[in-house]
């Protein structure tokens, strides 16, 4: 029997956003049923004369009440969620069948400061120019910003592939929100392709979803992710991208009527964001969620609202460049601009003592570039530094969907370092680099897997000598026979 109090009837409803009067008890996140006891909508605010609801439908009868459930809106999650595709409701669209399991809230808190341990294992990327100089820790929560079609979606979606090898293994969830329809493709087939969905579960709410699944799409993922953490499990939970879903949330707060504040976002955009990210963490002893928001800018501005908030709340950022990209410098991460604050106490030691002089390495070479334009006479010292910058760029562009795993890098620049490349002309760089690696891959497997157990003694560096220079001559006299 339905007490009659908890009837609610709607008193404008526009495209899913609606307000209703009635109601008076329901608590934020309550979701709301109709006559049939099935969950219709979501409660999102309320005034002293009115609730405010997304409903998850946008053709709801309007002269049909509603009712109070007395439940948070949650999903259900089990182990079988891996591999699946999810809506923005929490409910698989991809018609492999239910997901049969248990409850989850949707909306929870976030560990506590006691739950918590600092960052202390590497989250690898695959990625030269992260791994070397912007490494990330599990746990961490890293921003992707930059303006559109820099290579954000595809340093997210690199990452993702790179956990194809990691053990323990690294779960992962993709949230795509207000995207087109054609990136969810991309992105499945580009999954499909590199065996990601055996580790990763794709949530999705493209742009002509309902405003409901587009707000509550980050939270679904969030909460996926958040249970494979919870079973002291690693897990990886990519944001593509809150700027979209910044802009719905703007459009039916406009619609609500809600006051907007600067540039016509509402006040308390900003807590949602934060409360989102909060739930990344290192559990002491346990599992960890590490998050990856994607924001895009607008000609660069990382100074409007949303990129200023979610700075704020990241533990670094990867800055992507318009002018890298245009040079066919890619991934066009700016490393003077980006960050990453905790994930280098998390860095495999080996790699950090070989690439730990590039960063200098790079800030030096644009300081001396600068200088040689002036001056005509530089030292040989000075063009030495500005031939090994030159090197360690060109040695840190990738292309796309091609993981560099971080021992390979170590052998990379150690076999820099030991300068094995300056034999080597610069425009046959990247092909030595190729070779090189492809050789140490498919040959000398047994130095990658000494690197990776943490050995790096003499005898693994005398192994990688002898390999490169019977190689180094080979692809000298290669070179010469052309
Ligand atoms: N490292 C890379 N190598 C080659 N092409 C890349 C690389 N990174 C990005 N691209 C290309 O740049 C374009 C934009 O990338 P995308 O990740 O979709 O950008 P965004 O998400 O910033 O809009 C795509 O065509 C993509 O294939
Ligand atoms: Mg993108």
């Amino acid at each position: 029997m339905k007490n009659k109090k908890q009837v609610g009837h709607i008193i404008s409803f526009f495209a899913g956003v609606a307000k209703l009067k009635g109601l008076p008890n329901v608590f934020i996140n309550e979701t709301l049923l109709d006559k049939d006891n099935k969950e219709v909508a979501i409660v999102i605010g309320f005034d002293l004369d009115h609730v405010e609801a997304l409903f998850f439908q946008n053709n709801f009868d309007l002269n049909e009440p509603v009712y109070r459930s007395n439940k948070t809106f949650s999903i259900q999650i089990s182990e079988n969620v891996t591999g699946r595709i999810i809506n923005g409701l929490g409910k698989p669209i991809d018609n492999l069948g239910n997901i049969e399991s248990d409850n989850y809230p949707v909306f929870t808190n976030s560990p506590t400061i006691i739950d918590r341990e600092s960052i202390n294992q590497p989250l690898s990327t695959g990625i030269k120019i992260l791994d070397t100089t912007l490494p990330l820790g599990k746990g961490q929560r890293q921003l992707i910003i930059g303006d559109r079609k820099l290579g954000k979606t595809t340093i997210a979606t690199d990452i993702v592939l790179n956990q194809k090898n990691a053990t323990p293994l690294v779960q992962c969830v993709y949230v795509i929100c207000g995207q087109k329809e054609k990136k969810l493709k991309d992105l499945i087939s580009l999954f499909e392709k590199n065996n990601a969905f055996l580790y990763t579960t794709i949530v999705t709410a493209t742009s002509n979803a309902t405003f409901a699944e587009q707000y509550l799409a980050p939270f679904v993922g969030c909460t996926i992710a958040e249970y494979f953490r919870n079973k002291n499990q690693d897990a990886l939970v990519v944001y593509d991208d809150l700027s979209s879903h910044a802009k719905t949330y703007r459009n039916f707060a406009l619609l609500l009527e809600r006051s907007p504040g600067r540039e016509s976002y509402p006040g308390d955009v900003f807590s949602i964001y934060a409360g989102l990210l909060e739930r990344s963490a290192k559990i002491a002893n346990g599992g960890s969620l590490s998050a990856l928001p994607i924001i895009e800018t607008q000609e660069s501005d990382i100074t409007s609202f949303i990129p200023t908030n979610l700075i704020s709340i990241t533990d670094g950022q990867i800055y992507l460049e318009q002018g890298l990209f245009q040079k066919g410098f890619l991934p066009a991460v700016n490393v003077g601009l980006s960050v990453s604050r905790v994930g280098s106490s998390a860095q495999p030691k080996i790699l950090k003592n070989i690439v730990g002089g590039i960063r200098l390495a790079l800030s030096q070479h644009k300081e001396l570039q600068k200088l040689s334009q002036l001056e005509t006479v530089l030292s040989n010292q000075a063009k030495k530094k500005i031939h090994r910058g030159e090197m360690i760029l060109e040695l840190l562009k990738q292309p796309k969907h091609v993981n560099i795993s971080w021992p390979e890098q170590v052998v990379l620049f150690y076999v820099v370092e030991e300068g094995f490349f300056d034999q080597i002309a610069s425009n046959q760089w990247s092909e030595f680099e190729n070779s090189l690696l492809k050789l140490v891959k498919n040959k000398y497997p047994n130095i990658l897997e000494q690197i990776k157990n943490n050995k790096f003694d003499d005898s693994v560096k005398t192994s990688i000598k002898q390999m490169i220079k019977d190689f180094q001559n080979e692809f000298i006299i290669k070179l010469d026979m052309q």
